[in-house]
């Protein structure tokens, strides 16, 4: 089911939490709501759902306007076929597994012979059909998880929406769900809203990403393209590009940009070109884009510095190195390269210049 939304705006009191939001989500597309806390992802959510009601705009899913201020349409949530799974999975504690799963397909007074089936298949899905006569209450909060999931699946929704619904478990069981969540949504085909902060979560799950900032989509784009080429420093900062340097002065010579690294001795080589990079420009390189090396490597970006930390991470080593220059980078060093270093080295830090990026501090100035 496609879902288009037009001009979507929600204000609480004078506060505004989404602005002019436009997005059209394709016909079984994973899209991702991806922002730091407080940017209005859960409020898209929530008016996609019903479950709030915007200022203005219009909502339309699989074709029907579910919402459009200008006509005074506003459907209630149980008439948009939309499921939902929140971060706080409400998962019965006195009832098992399978009533858990039934409960609002019994309310639908659907015939039993249908409920059971239709549980059944949800619990297989979700890998729990092992456990529907378990009490809910004796679960792995992994698995209260997928009860909660079975519980939306059940209900056939055209479109499934799920807000962080992964942040209460482990790590590990976090990685493992990933996969399975998007298994499932292959599988079925569902068109799907997932809401997180977590970029690797989004990485993993999106067929495609809408960035949110101060209640905007500040950039769109498949998993891969917002990695390699975000739109702004602050964009970059938050999918965790560590080296973000404010620059004085871009200049241009033999096809080659060079930026002036704000209060330093420092000069950075780019291979973009300078107009790219409009207003209050940054330099962003990241962590494991940087080499180092006991001696200078004769690239244009190459510098000696010191090393002031040196964190053993198992595949790497991740340095902080002062560089003579002035500013301290964050250097990942593949231990595959064979080389290691100790706090109180003079090293070289070298970036090819293709892997230098000069973005603009923010989309919206
Ligand atoms: N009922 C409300 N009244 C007033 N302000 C609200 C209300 N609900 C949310 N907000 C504000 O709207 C903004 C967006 O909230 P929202 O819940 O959509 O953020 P979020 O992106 O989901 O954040 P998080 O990652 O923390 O869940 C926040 O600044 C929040 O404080
Ligand atoms: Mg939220």
């Amino acid at each position: 089911m496609k879902i288009s939304i037009q001009n979507l705006q929600l204000k609480y009191g004078s506060f505004t939490a989404i602005e002019n939001l436009n997005l059209d989500i394709e016909d079984g597309e994973a899209l991702v709501l991806l922002g730091q806390s407080g940017c209005g992802k859960t409020s898209t959510m929530r008016c996609i759902a019903g479950l709030e009601e915007p200022t203005s705009g219009r909502i339309i899913i699989d074709d029907i306007v579910v919402f459009d201020s200008e006509k005074g349409i506003n459907l209630p949530p149980n008439k948009r076929n939309v499921g939902m799974v929140f971060q706080s999975y409400a998962v019965w504690p006195h009832m098992t597994v399978a009533q858990n799963v039934a409960y609002s397909l019994k309310r639908k007074k659907l015939a039993t012979k249908e409920i059971d089936e239709r549980v059944t298949e949800a619990l297989t899905l979700v890998g729990l059909d092992q456990f529907a006569e378990r009490g809910a209450s004796l679960l792995s909060g992994g698995q209260m998880q997928r009860v909660a999931l079975a519980r939306s699946l059940v209900m056939r929704p055209s479109v499934l929406m799920l807000d962080e619904p992964l942040s209460n478990l482990d790590a590990r069981l976090r990685d493992r769900l990933r996969v399975e969540l998007r298994e499932i949504q292959l599988k079925l085909g569902l068109t799907c809203v997932y809401v997180t902060h977590d970029q690797h979560e989004a990485f993993a799950l999106a067929d495609r990403i809408a960035l949110l900032q101060g209640g905007r989509i500040v950039q769109m784009g498949a998993p891969r393209h917002m990695y390699e080429a975000p739109a702004s420093a602050s964009i970059a900062h938050f999918l965790g590009v560590s080296n973000i340097m404010e620059c004085t002065e871009i200049t241009a010579a033999d096809g080659q940009t060079a930026a002036r690294i704000a209060a330093s001795d420092l000069t950075i080589h780019a291979t973009q070109p300078p107009a790219q990079a409009a207003l209050s420009p940054k330099v962003c390189i990241r962590a494991e884009d940087l080499q180092v090396t006991a001696a200078p490597t004769g690239s244009v970006n190459s510098w000696p510095g010191t090393v002031r930390v040196a964190g053993f991470q198992g595949n790497d080593v991740r340095y902080a190195v002062e560089l003579e220059a002035g500013p301290e980078l964050d250097v990942l060093g593949g231990l595959k390269r064979g080389e290691q270093h100790n706090v109180g080295d003079r090293v070289w830090v070298t970036v090819n210049a293709r892997e230098v990026q000069i973005l603009p501090a923010e989309v919206f100035a």
